[in-house]
């Protein structure tokens, strides 16, 4: 029987939900990317070896499961070129099941430009890889997209006029270089070949698929409380990561997703500036970061570390309608003698901790509940009664194996 599987990330991203979505698709049909773009980074740790991938959907090394990436993605034709090389060197081949939609927006070169030099005046602590200004180009209808390579006269005149509008907005909003209409063109034109080999109808192969009785996945990127509607506004991406995404995306409607995963790491991380109420400054700030290897996949920055924020957690689950829990990280708590969580905020909005005892002892690499400590699966228990839905998968290291499935 068929079954169609949302992954998402409950947080503000990093959650882990390339590992998940990896060991998930042994059983799926096709991968799908929804929102976002090459600023998300997820990794993938199979027999040793890691992979960091920022636009292929995680189901990518799995030699027979079907990649799309629907036109709710904005798409560096550059950066989507390098990461298939990578792969490609890696044994890794696409032929006959990348699928990518004509209705996707295009980063270009100049979009970067302009998200970097905004961000120089005003910080948000993009990752700089132009999204936010290509989602704003989108909206107002003057994108170029992915189907428009296909017509080189169309494509002249969207790129003109798109990258003579930047150019003004570079020089008299930012005093930053103009980009060359040229060279853009011709960067544009070396990777045809991608449009020439993936270019579809995405939701025309769904459909089909659907029909056939396979199984999708659906693959967000970034994290709830990174949402452009929901999240810590103006503090976001500029995309809908939560689970309305997908309709629009991709082109389905909400009832077709039976089981939305919603990942939250066993504590928090955050990139970039915004609030981060349970965010620490201490010895176990460090302990975190260094335990949980806290730097952003996509630029490298060290991540902002605190404790788990329950009420955060449990809008998220709401704001997602999330069927299961997925936590991970499980066993970078391994050494806390306490471990809190937040379990309120009070008058002033500062957040009100429950102390739990920590269990000092190895989790990582336990994949069978019933081995975890007593004071683990106490820990794991409240979570659960407290934002009202189960874990079905603990993730307790990086491999596909260290992962413990409930459901
Ligand atoms: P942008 O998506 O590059 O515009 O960045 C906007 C905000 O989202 C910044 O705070 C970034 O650090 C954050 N962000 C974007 N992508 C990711 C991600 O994949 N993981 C974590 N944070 C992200």
């Amino acid at each position: 029987m068929s079954l169609n599987t949302l992954v998402l990330g409950l947080q503000w991203g990093d959650e882990g939900k390339g590992k998940i979505v990896d060991a998930l698709s042994e059983q799926i049909h096709a991968v799908c990317r929804f929102q976002g773009g090459h600023n998300a980074g997820h990794t993938i740790k199979v027999n040793g070896q890691q992979t960091v991938l920022h636009l292929c959907p995680s189901g990518a090394l799995h030699p027979k499961v079907q990649c799309v990436i629907g036109n709710g993605v904005v798409l560096s034709l550059e950066a989507l070129a390098k990461e298939l090389k990578g792969l490609e060197d890696l044994g890794v081949t696409f032929e006959n099941r990348m699928h990518i939609s004509n209705a996707c927006s295009l980063i270009l070169p100049s979009h970067i430009g302009i998200d970097k030099a905004r961000d120089k005046k005003e910080s948000i602590g993009t990752t700089g890889r132009g999204i936010g200004p290509a989602y704003e180009d989108k909206v107002a209808r003057r994108a170029v997209r992915f189907g428009d390579l296909g017509d080189s006269k169309v494509l002249k005149e969207k790129v003109t006029t798109l990258v003579n509008y930047h150019n003004k907005v570079l020089e008299n909003l930012y005093n930053a270089e103009p980009f060359s209409i040229e060279k853009i063109l011709l960067e544009l034109d070396s990777f045809k070949y991608l449009y020439d080999n993936y270019s579809s109808d995405v939701q025309d192969i769904i459909y089909k698929w659907s029909k056939e009785g396979h199984s999708i996945l659906f693959e967000g990127a970034q994290g709830s409380l990174l949402d452009i509607d929901h999240g810590t506004y103006p503090y976001v991406t500029s995309s809908n990561t939560t689970a309305g995404g997908v309709s629009t995306g991709i082109g389905v409607g909400p009832k077709f997703i039976d089981k939305i995963v919603g990942i939250s790491k066993a504590y928090t991380t955050r990139v970039g500036e915004g609030p981060f109420l349970t965010e620490l400054f201490d010895d176990n700030a460090e302990m975190l970061a260094k335990r949980g290897h806290e730097f952003g996949a996509t630029t490298g920055r060290p991540r902002r570390c605190g404790w788990l924020d329950l009420v955060a957690l449990k809008k998220a689950i709401f704001l997602n309608s999330v069927t299961d829990l997925c936590l991970t990280k499980l066993d970078v708590l391994d050494s806390f003698n306490s471990i809190d969580a937040c379990i309120e905020y009070d008058n002033s909005g500062n957040p009100v901790y429950k102390t739990f005892p920590g269990w000092m002892s190895k989790t990582e690499g336990i994949n069978d509940f019933n081995n975890l400590p007593e004071n683990a699966k106490s820990y794991i228990s409240f979570i659960e009664d407290f934002i009202g839905c189960s874990a079905s998968i603990i993730s307790t290291g990086p491999s596909r194996e260290q992962t413990i499935y409930l459901d």
